[in-house]
């Protein structure tokens, strides 16, 4: 079955943040806040529905989905492999061809990225990305979200990625080249982000990777980390626990930072682990806003990607 080129595709897809543009984004911002803020009373998915493909665990990700979708006036699906045939070995295709008669757009958190990049190559509907162990897209711009609300924007600031350069790290990167923006991952040897999605945004903006935590918060802006093992490194976490010793964040190392520095992390989160909790829990942290964030900015992407709403 030859694949669909890009001219016969009638939609958009969102599975990298550089799928939108830097305009694209920011009118994207704008309507997740007029959403948030309650301004937006359109029902754009009016009689649409959401297929939600989860092949991994998820508290926001499905919450937020299907609640926005609601909200929107349209339904979602949970589907996990125990109860769709992809789970007992239907092919990615077969299920994206099948699932762009019923609905309107499908979401899907999966391990291999090429996993989601073939739905989205077969499905005739928009795919959106709900994470892979490549990238986290919709988390990245909650948190941009969450920036822009308690910094009143990301120009000029400095961010800091502190522990592995896992899926949530490469979706930084990725921010960062299309917004342009200072961003200093400190990683420990052997956990460094994607090398192509590096290269590609040190292009176009002063992206560092060090192995130094206390050297990416000097005076950032914004202090962000993430578990030391991902959903399906479960097996490693003994021996990642000894190669991120030294890369939680606590008090000592938000002190390296601005004085009105905010602490983001997508959680779930260790506490103890890749964070003390005097920082997730202390007045720094803006965790709550942030997965708030999630449902506000899946709106704004449900709404232009099925419901016609123009950025
Ligand atoms: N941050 C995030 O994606 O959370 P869930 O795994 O609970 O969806
Ligand atoms: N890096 C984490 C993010 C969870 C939302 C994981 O992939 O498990």
């Amino acid at each position: 079955m030859p694949r669909k080129s890009a001219k016969e595709r009638t939609h958009r897809d969102l599975l990298q943040i550089p799928d939108l543009s830097a305009r694209e984004l920011e009118k994207l911002f704008t309507l997740a806040e007029s959403m948030r803020n309650g301004k937006y009373r359109k029902k754009p998915l009016a009689g649409k529905s959401l297929a939600m493909i989860f092949m991994k665990s998820s508290t926001r990700t499905r919450v937020s989905f299907e609640v926005g979708a609601w909200q929107l006036g349209g339904h979602a699906l949970f589907l996990s492999p125990r109860d769709v045939q992809l789970g007992r070995g239907e092919p990615i295709a077969d299920t994206a061809r099948v699932l762009s008669r019923y609905v309107d757009g499908i979401m899907i958190r999966t391990f291999a990225h090429s996993e989601v990049e073939e739905l989205a190559e077969y499905a005739s509907v928009p795919v959106i990305n709900g994470l892979t162990d490549l990238v986290h897209p919709c988390q990245v711009l909650a948190d941009l979200l969450t920036v822009r609300q308690h910094l009143g924007g990301y120009k000029g600031k400095r961010f800091a990625w502190i522990g592995d350069g896992n899926n949530m790290a490469n979706s930084w990167i990725n921010a960062a080249y299309v917004l342009g923006f200072e961003l200093t991952l400190a990683c420990p040897e052997g956990y460094d982000p994607n090398a192509e999605i590096l290269e590609r945004a040190r292009s176009k903006a002063k992206v560092r990777v060090v192995r130094d935590p206390m050297e990416a918060a000097k005076d950032a802006n914004v202090i962000n980390t993430d578990v030391w093992a991902s959903m399906g490194q479960e097996k490693e976490q003994a021996i990642r626990e000894k190669a991120f010793r030294g890369y939680r964040v606590d008090s000592a190392l938000m002190k390296r930072a601005k004085r009105d520095a905010i602490f983001l992390h997508c959680l779930p989160a260790h506490r103890g682990e890749e964070v003390s909790a005097e920082v997730i829990d202390g007045p720094q942290s803006r965790v709550w806003d942030e997965a708030e964030n999630r449902l506000h900015i899946q709106k704004a992407i449900m709404a232009v990607l099925m419901g016609g709403e123009r950025l």
